[in-house]
């Protein structure tokens, strides 16, 4: 008898409606450009995907600084979707992509639905663009609360972007909901192929020397960093029972282990966000961690690990090596 062959691992993943990504670790939105800085500094065509910085109809200009702040194990930004505008995405980002490996999907944000459509349809069918994120944690102009923050907003924003690009269309989770499941079912049943979850959520830093807050403006900004990561695995798994799209991890994601522990709560893939302004490798040596643990898990595809926690009451030994 011959021994059998090792097990190779699959580790793709499959996003829905042709966006296959070639691994499951792939960069945030906001935190990594739109990956030719840091393609100087690491070898980004090995990421699972590049998840660009927040695209709107038009160019901003950002906030006024300090758009960052420090907190307790994380960061509150409040860049204010600086970025160039659509036409420049389309024209001059997207042919370089084009040649690229790794997948890039564009976060796209916009005050209201005609906003959202007009970008989504200026990216469509343009070669280097793998698909849409759409931010929906973005002030709906006409009624004042936030598209993410309301199921029925939410679905109506995705129904008009789904019928306006057959791309690929992910839907990226505002947390600052009473139940994000509630909203991942509504996108999910508007026509989303896959959730990210999640964005910042919402806080605040006060000097009290200055007795003010320190960011400007309103002063409040977004959360994330490590800080954030018990909430963001809870809204996974929130998520995960609320749908069955593929669903992307995110948040305060540091090491290989903190995404194996989203995997098994329930994502699909994960994003590494704040984690790379220290390390810009941080989501590669989480890439390289997870596939080191799925060899020695055996694992043969990647998915075979999602939402594969036991209840917290389960009885019995731990699973597997470094459980
Ligand atoms: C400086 C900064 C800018 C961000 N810009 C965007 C953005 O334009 N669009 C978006 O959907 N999310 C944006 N995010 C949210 C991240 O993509 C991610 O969801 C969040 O930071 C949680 O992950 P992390 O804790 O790993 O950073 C931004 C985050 C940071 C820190």
């Amino acid at each position: 008898m011959t021994a059998a062959a090792p097990a190779t691992l699959d580790p793709r993943v499959d996003l829905g409606r042709g966006l296959v990504l070639p691994n499951p670790v792939g960069v945030a939105s906001g935190t990594f450009g739109y990956g030719f800085e840091l393609e100087q500094l690491v070898d980004i065509q090995r990421l699972g995907a590049i998840f660009s910085k927040g695209t709107t109809p038009r160019s901003r200009p950002g906030n006024r600084p300090p758009r960052v702040a420090e907190t307790t194990a994380g960061m509150l930004n409040a860049i204010g979707l600086q970025n160039p505008g659509v036409e420049a995405v389309a024209s001059e980002y997207a042919p370089r992509w084009a040649g690229w490996r790794v997948p890039v999907v564009v976060n796209v944000a916009a005050e209201d639905i005609p906003g959202y459509v007009a970008v989504v349809r200026r990216l469509a069918g343009v070669p280097g663009v793998a698909g849409v994120e759409l931010n929906i944690s973005c002030p709906n102009i006409a009624h004042g609360l936030d598209f993410g923050q309301d199921p029925q907003a939410a679905a109506r924003c995705v129904e008009a972007v789904r019928r306006a690009t057959p791309a690929p269309l992910i839907v990226k989770l505002s947390p600052n909901v009473t139940d994000i499941g509630a909203v991942a079912a509504a996108v999910a049943a508007a026509g989303a192929d896959a959730v990210s979850v999640v964005n910042t959520y919402l806080g605040l830093k006060v000097s009290l020397a200055l007795r003010r807050p320190v960011l400007p403006g309103a002063g409040t900004g977004g959360l994330s960093g490590p800080a954030i990561k018990p909430l963001a695995l809870a809204a996974v798994r929130r998520v995960r029972q609320a749908v069955s799209i593929p669903v992307v991890g995110v948040g305060g994601i540091q090491t290989a282990a903190d995404a194996l522990e989203f995997f098994v709560v329930g994502a699909d893939a994960v994003q590494v966000g704040t984690a790379t302004f220290r390390n810009p490798a941080a989501a590669l040596e989480v890439l390289d961690g997870c596939l080191a643990y799925a060899a020695a898990q055996g694992l043969r595809r990647w998915t075979d690990l999602r939402a594969t926690a036991r209840p917290a009451d389960a009885p019995g030994p731990t699973v597997g090596p470094g459980a």
